[in-house]
């Protein structure tokens, strides 16, 4: 049996994210930023095994790329010439539009990503799932609300994507913020 999703594309993508990383941090920890790329990586390869998608490598591998256009020097070109256009177009989607006003840079970012295959899709869902782990100590009341009810726009416009994220982002949500583990 075929595995849903190329080992080989994986290690060159990891590599690839792993490199133009190097440098970052977790926010709020002393953890490699690879950590974050390797989490929604995870997610991914448990929402292939339970749920078949035609395009497996392509959520693989926009989940190990999928902060490379906002969060590093890599363009758009070099991620085109290395990884091909429906992968750069994932990624571009993922990525938030920096020259937009900052409070309109979310539902613009899901209007694109709702232009792409349902791979990409997921990668928001898994994204996000990994960021709703415990909120940071420092961070108050108010914002840890704010960054639930942005997780509940990405639920309400992703969630059709992937029954099995979507449970597992809805569960993340109803937790998030408590003080119950
Ligand atoms: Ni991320």
């Amino acid at each position: 049996m075929s595995s849903p999703w190329s080992q080989e594309r994986y290690v060159r993508a990891y590599m690839f994210a792993a490199h133009a990383h190097h440098e970052q941090l977790v926010p709020g920890t002393v953890l490699p930023y690879i950590v974050h790329i390797s989490l929604v990586s995870m997610e991914i390869m448990a929402a292939l095994s339970h749920e078949p998608d035609p395009d497996g490598d392509l959520a693989i591998q926009c989940a190990l790329l999928h902060d490379v256009l906002e969060d590093t020097l890599v363009s758009y070109a070099e991620l085109e010439h290395t990884f091909g256009k429906a992968v750069a177009q994932g990624v571009q989607a993922l990525s938030k539009n920096s020259a937009l006003p900052k409070a309109t840079r979310m539902a613009d970012s899901l209007m694109r990503i709702k232009q792409q295959p349902l791979a990409v899709w997921k990668v928001k869902l898994a994204d996000r799932i990994t960021n709703l782990q415990s909120p940071p100590a420092t961070w108050s009341a108010t914002k840890i609300g704010q960054y639930r009810d942005e997780a509940e726009q990405i639920f309400a416009a992703l969630h059709t994507a992937s029954p099995y994220l979507a449970c597992r982002l809805r569960q993340r949500i109803a937790r998030y913020g408590s003080s119950s583990p």
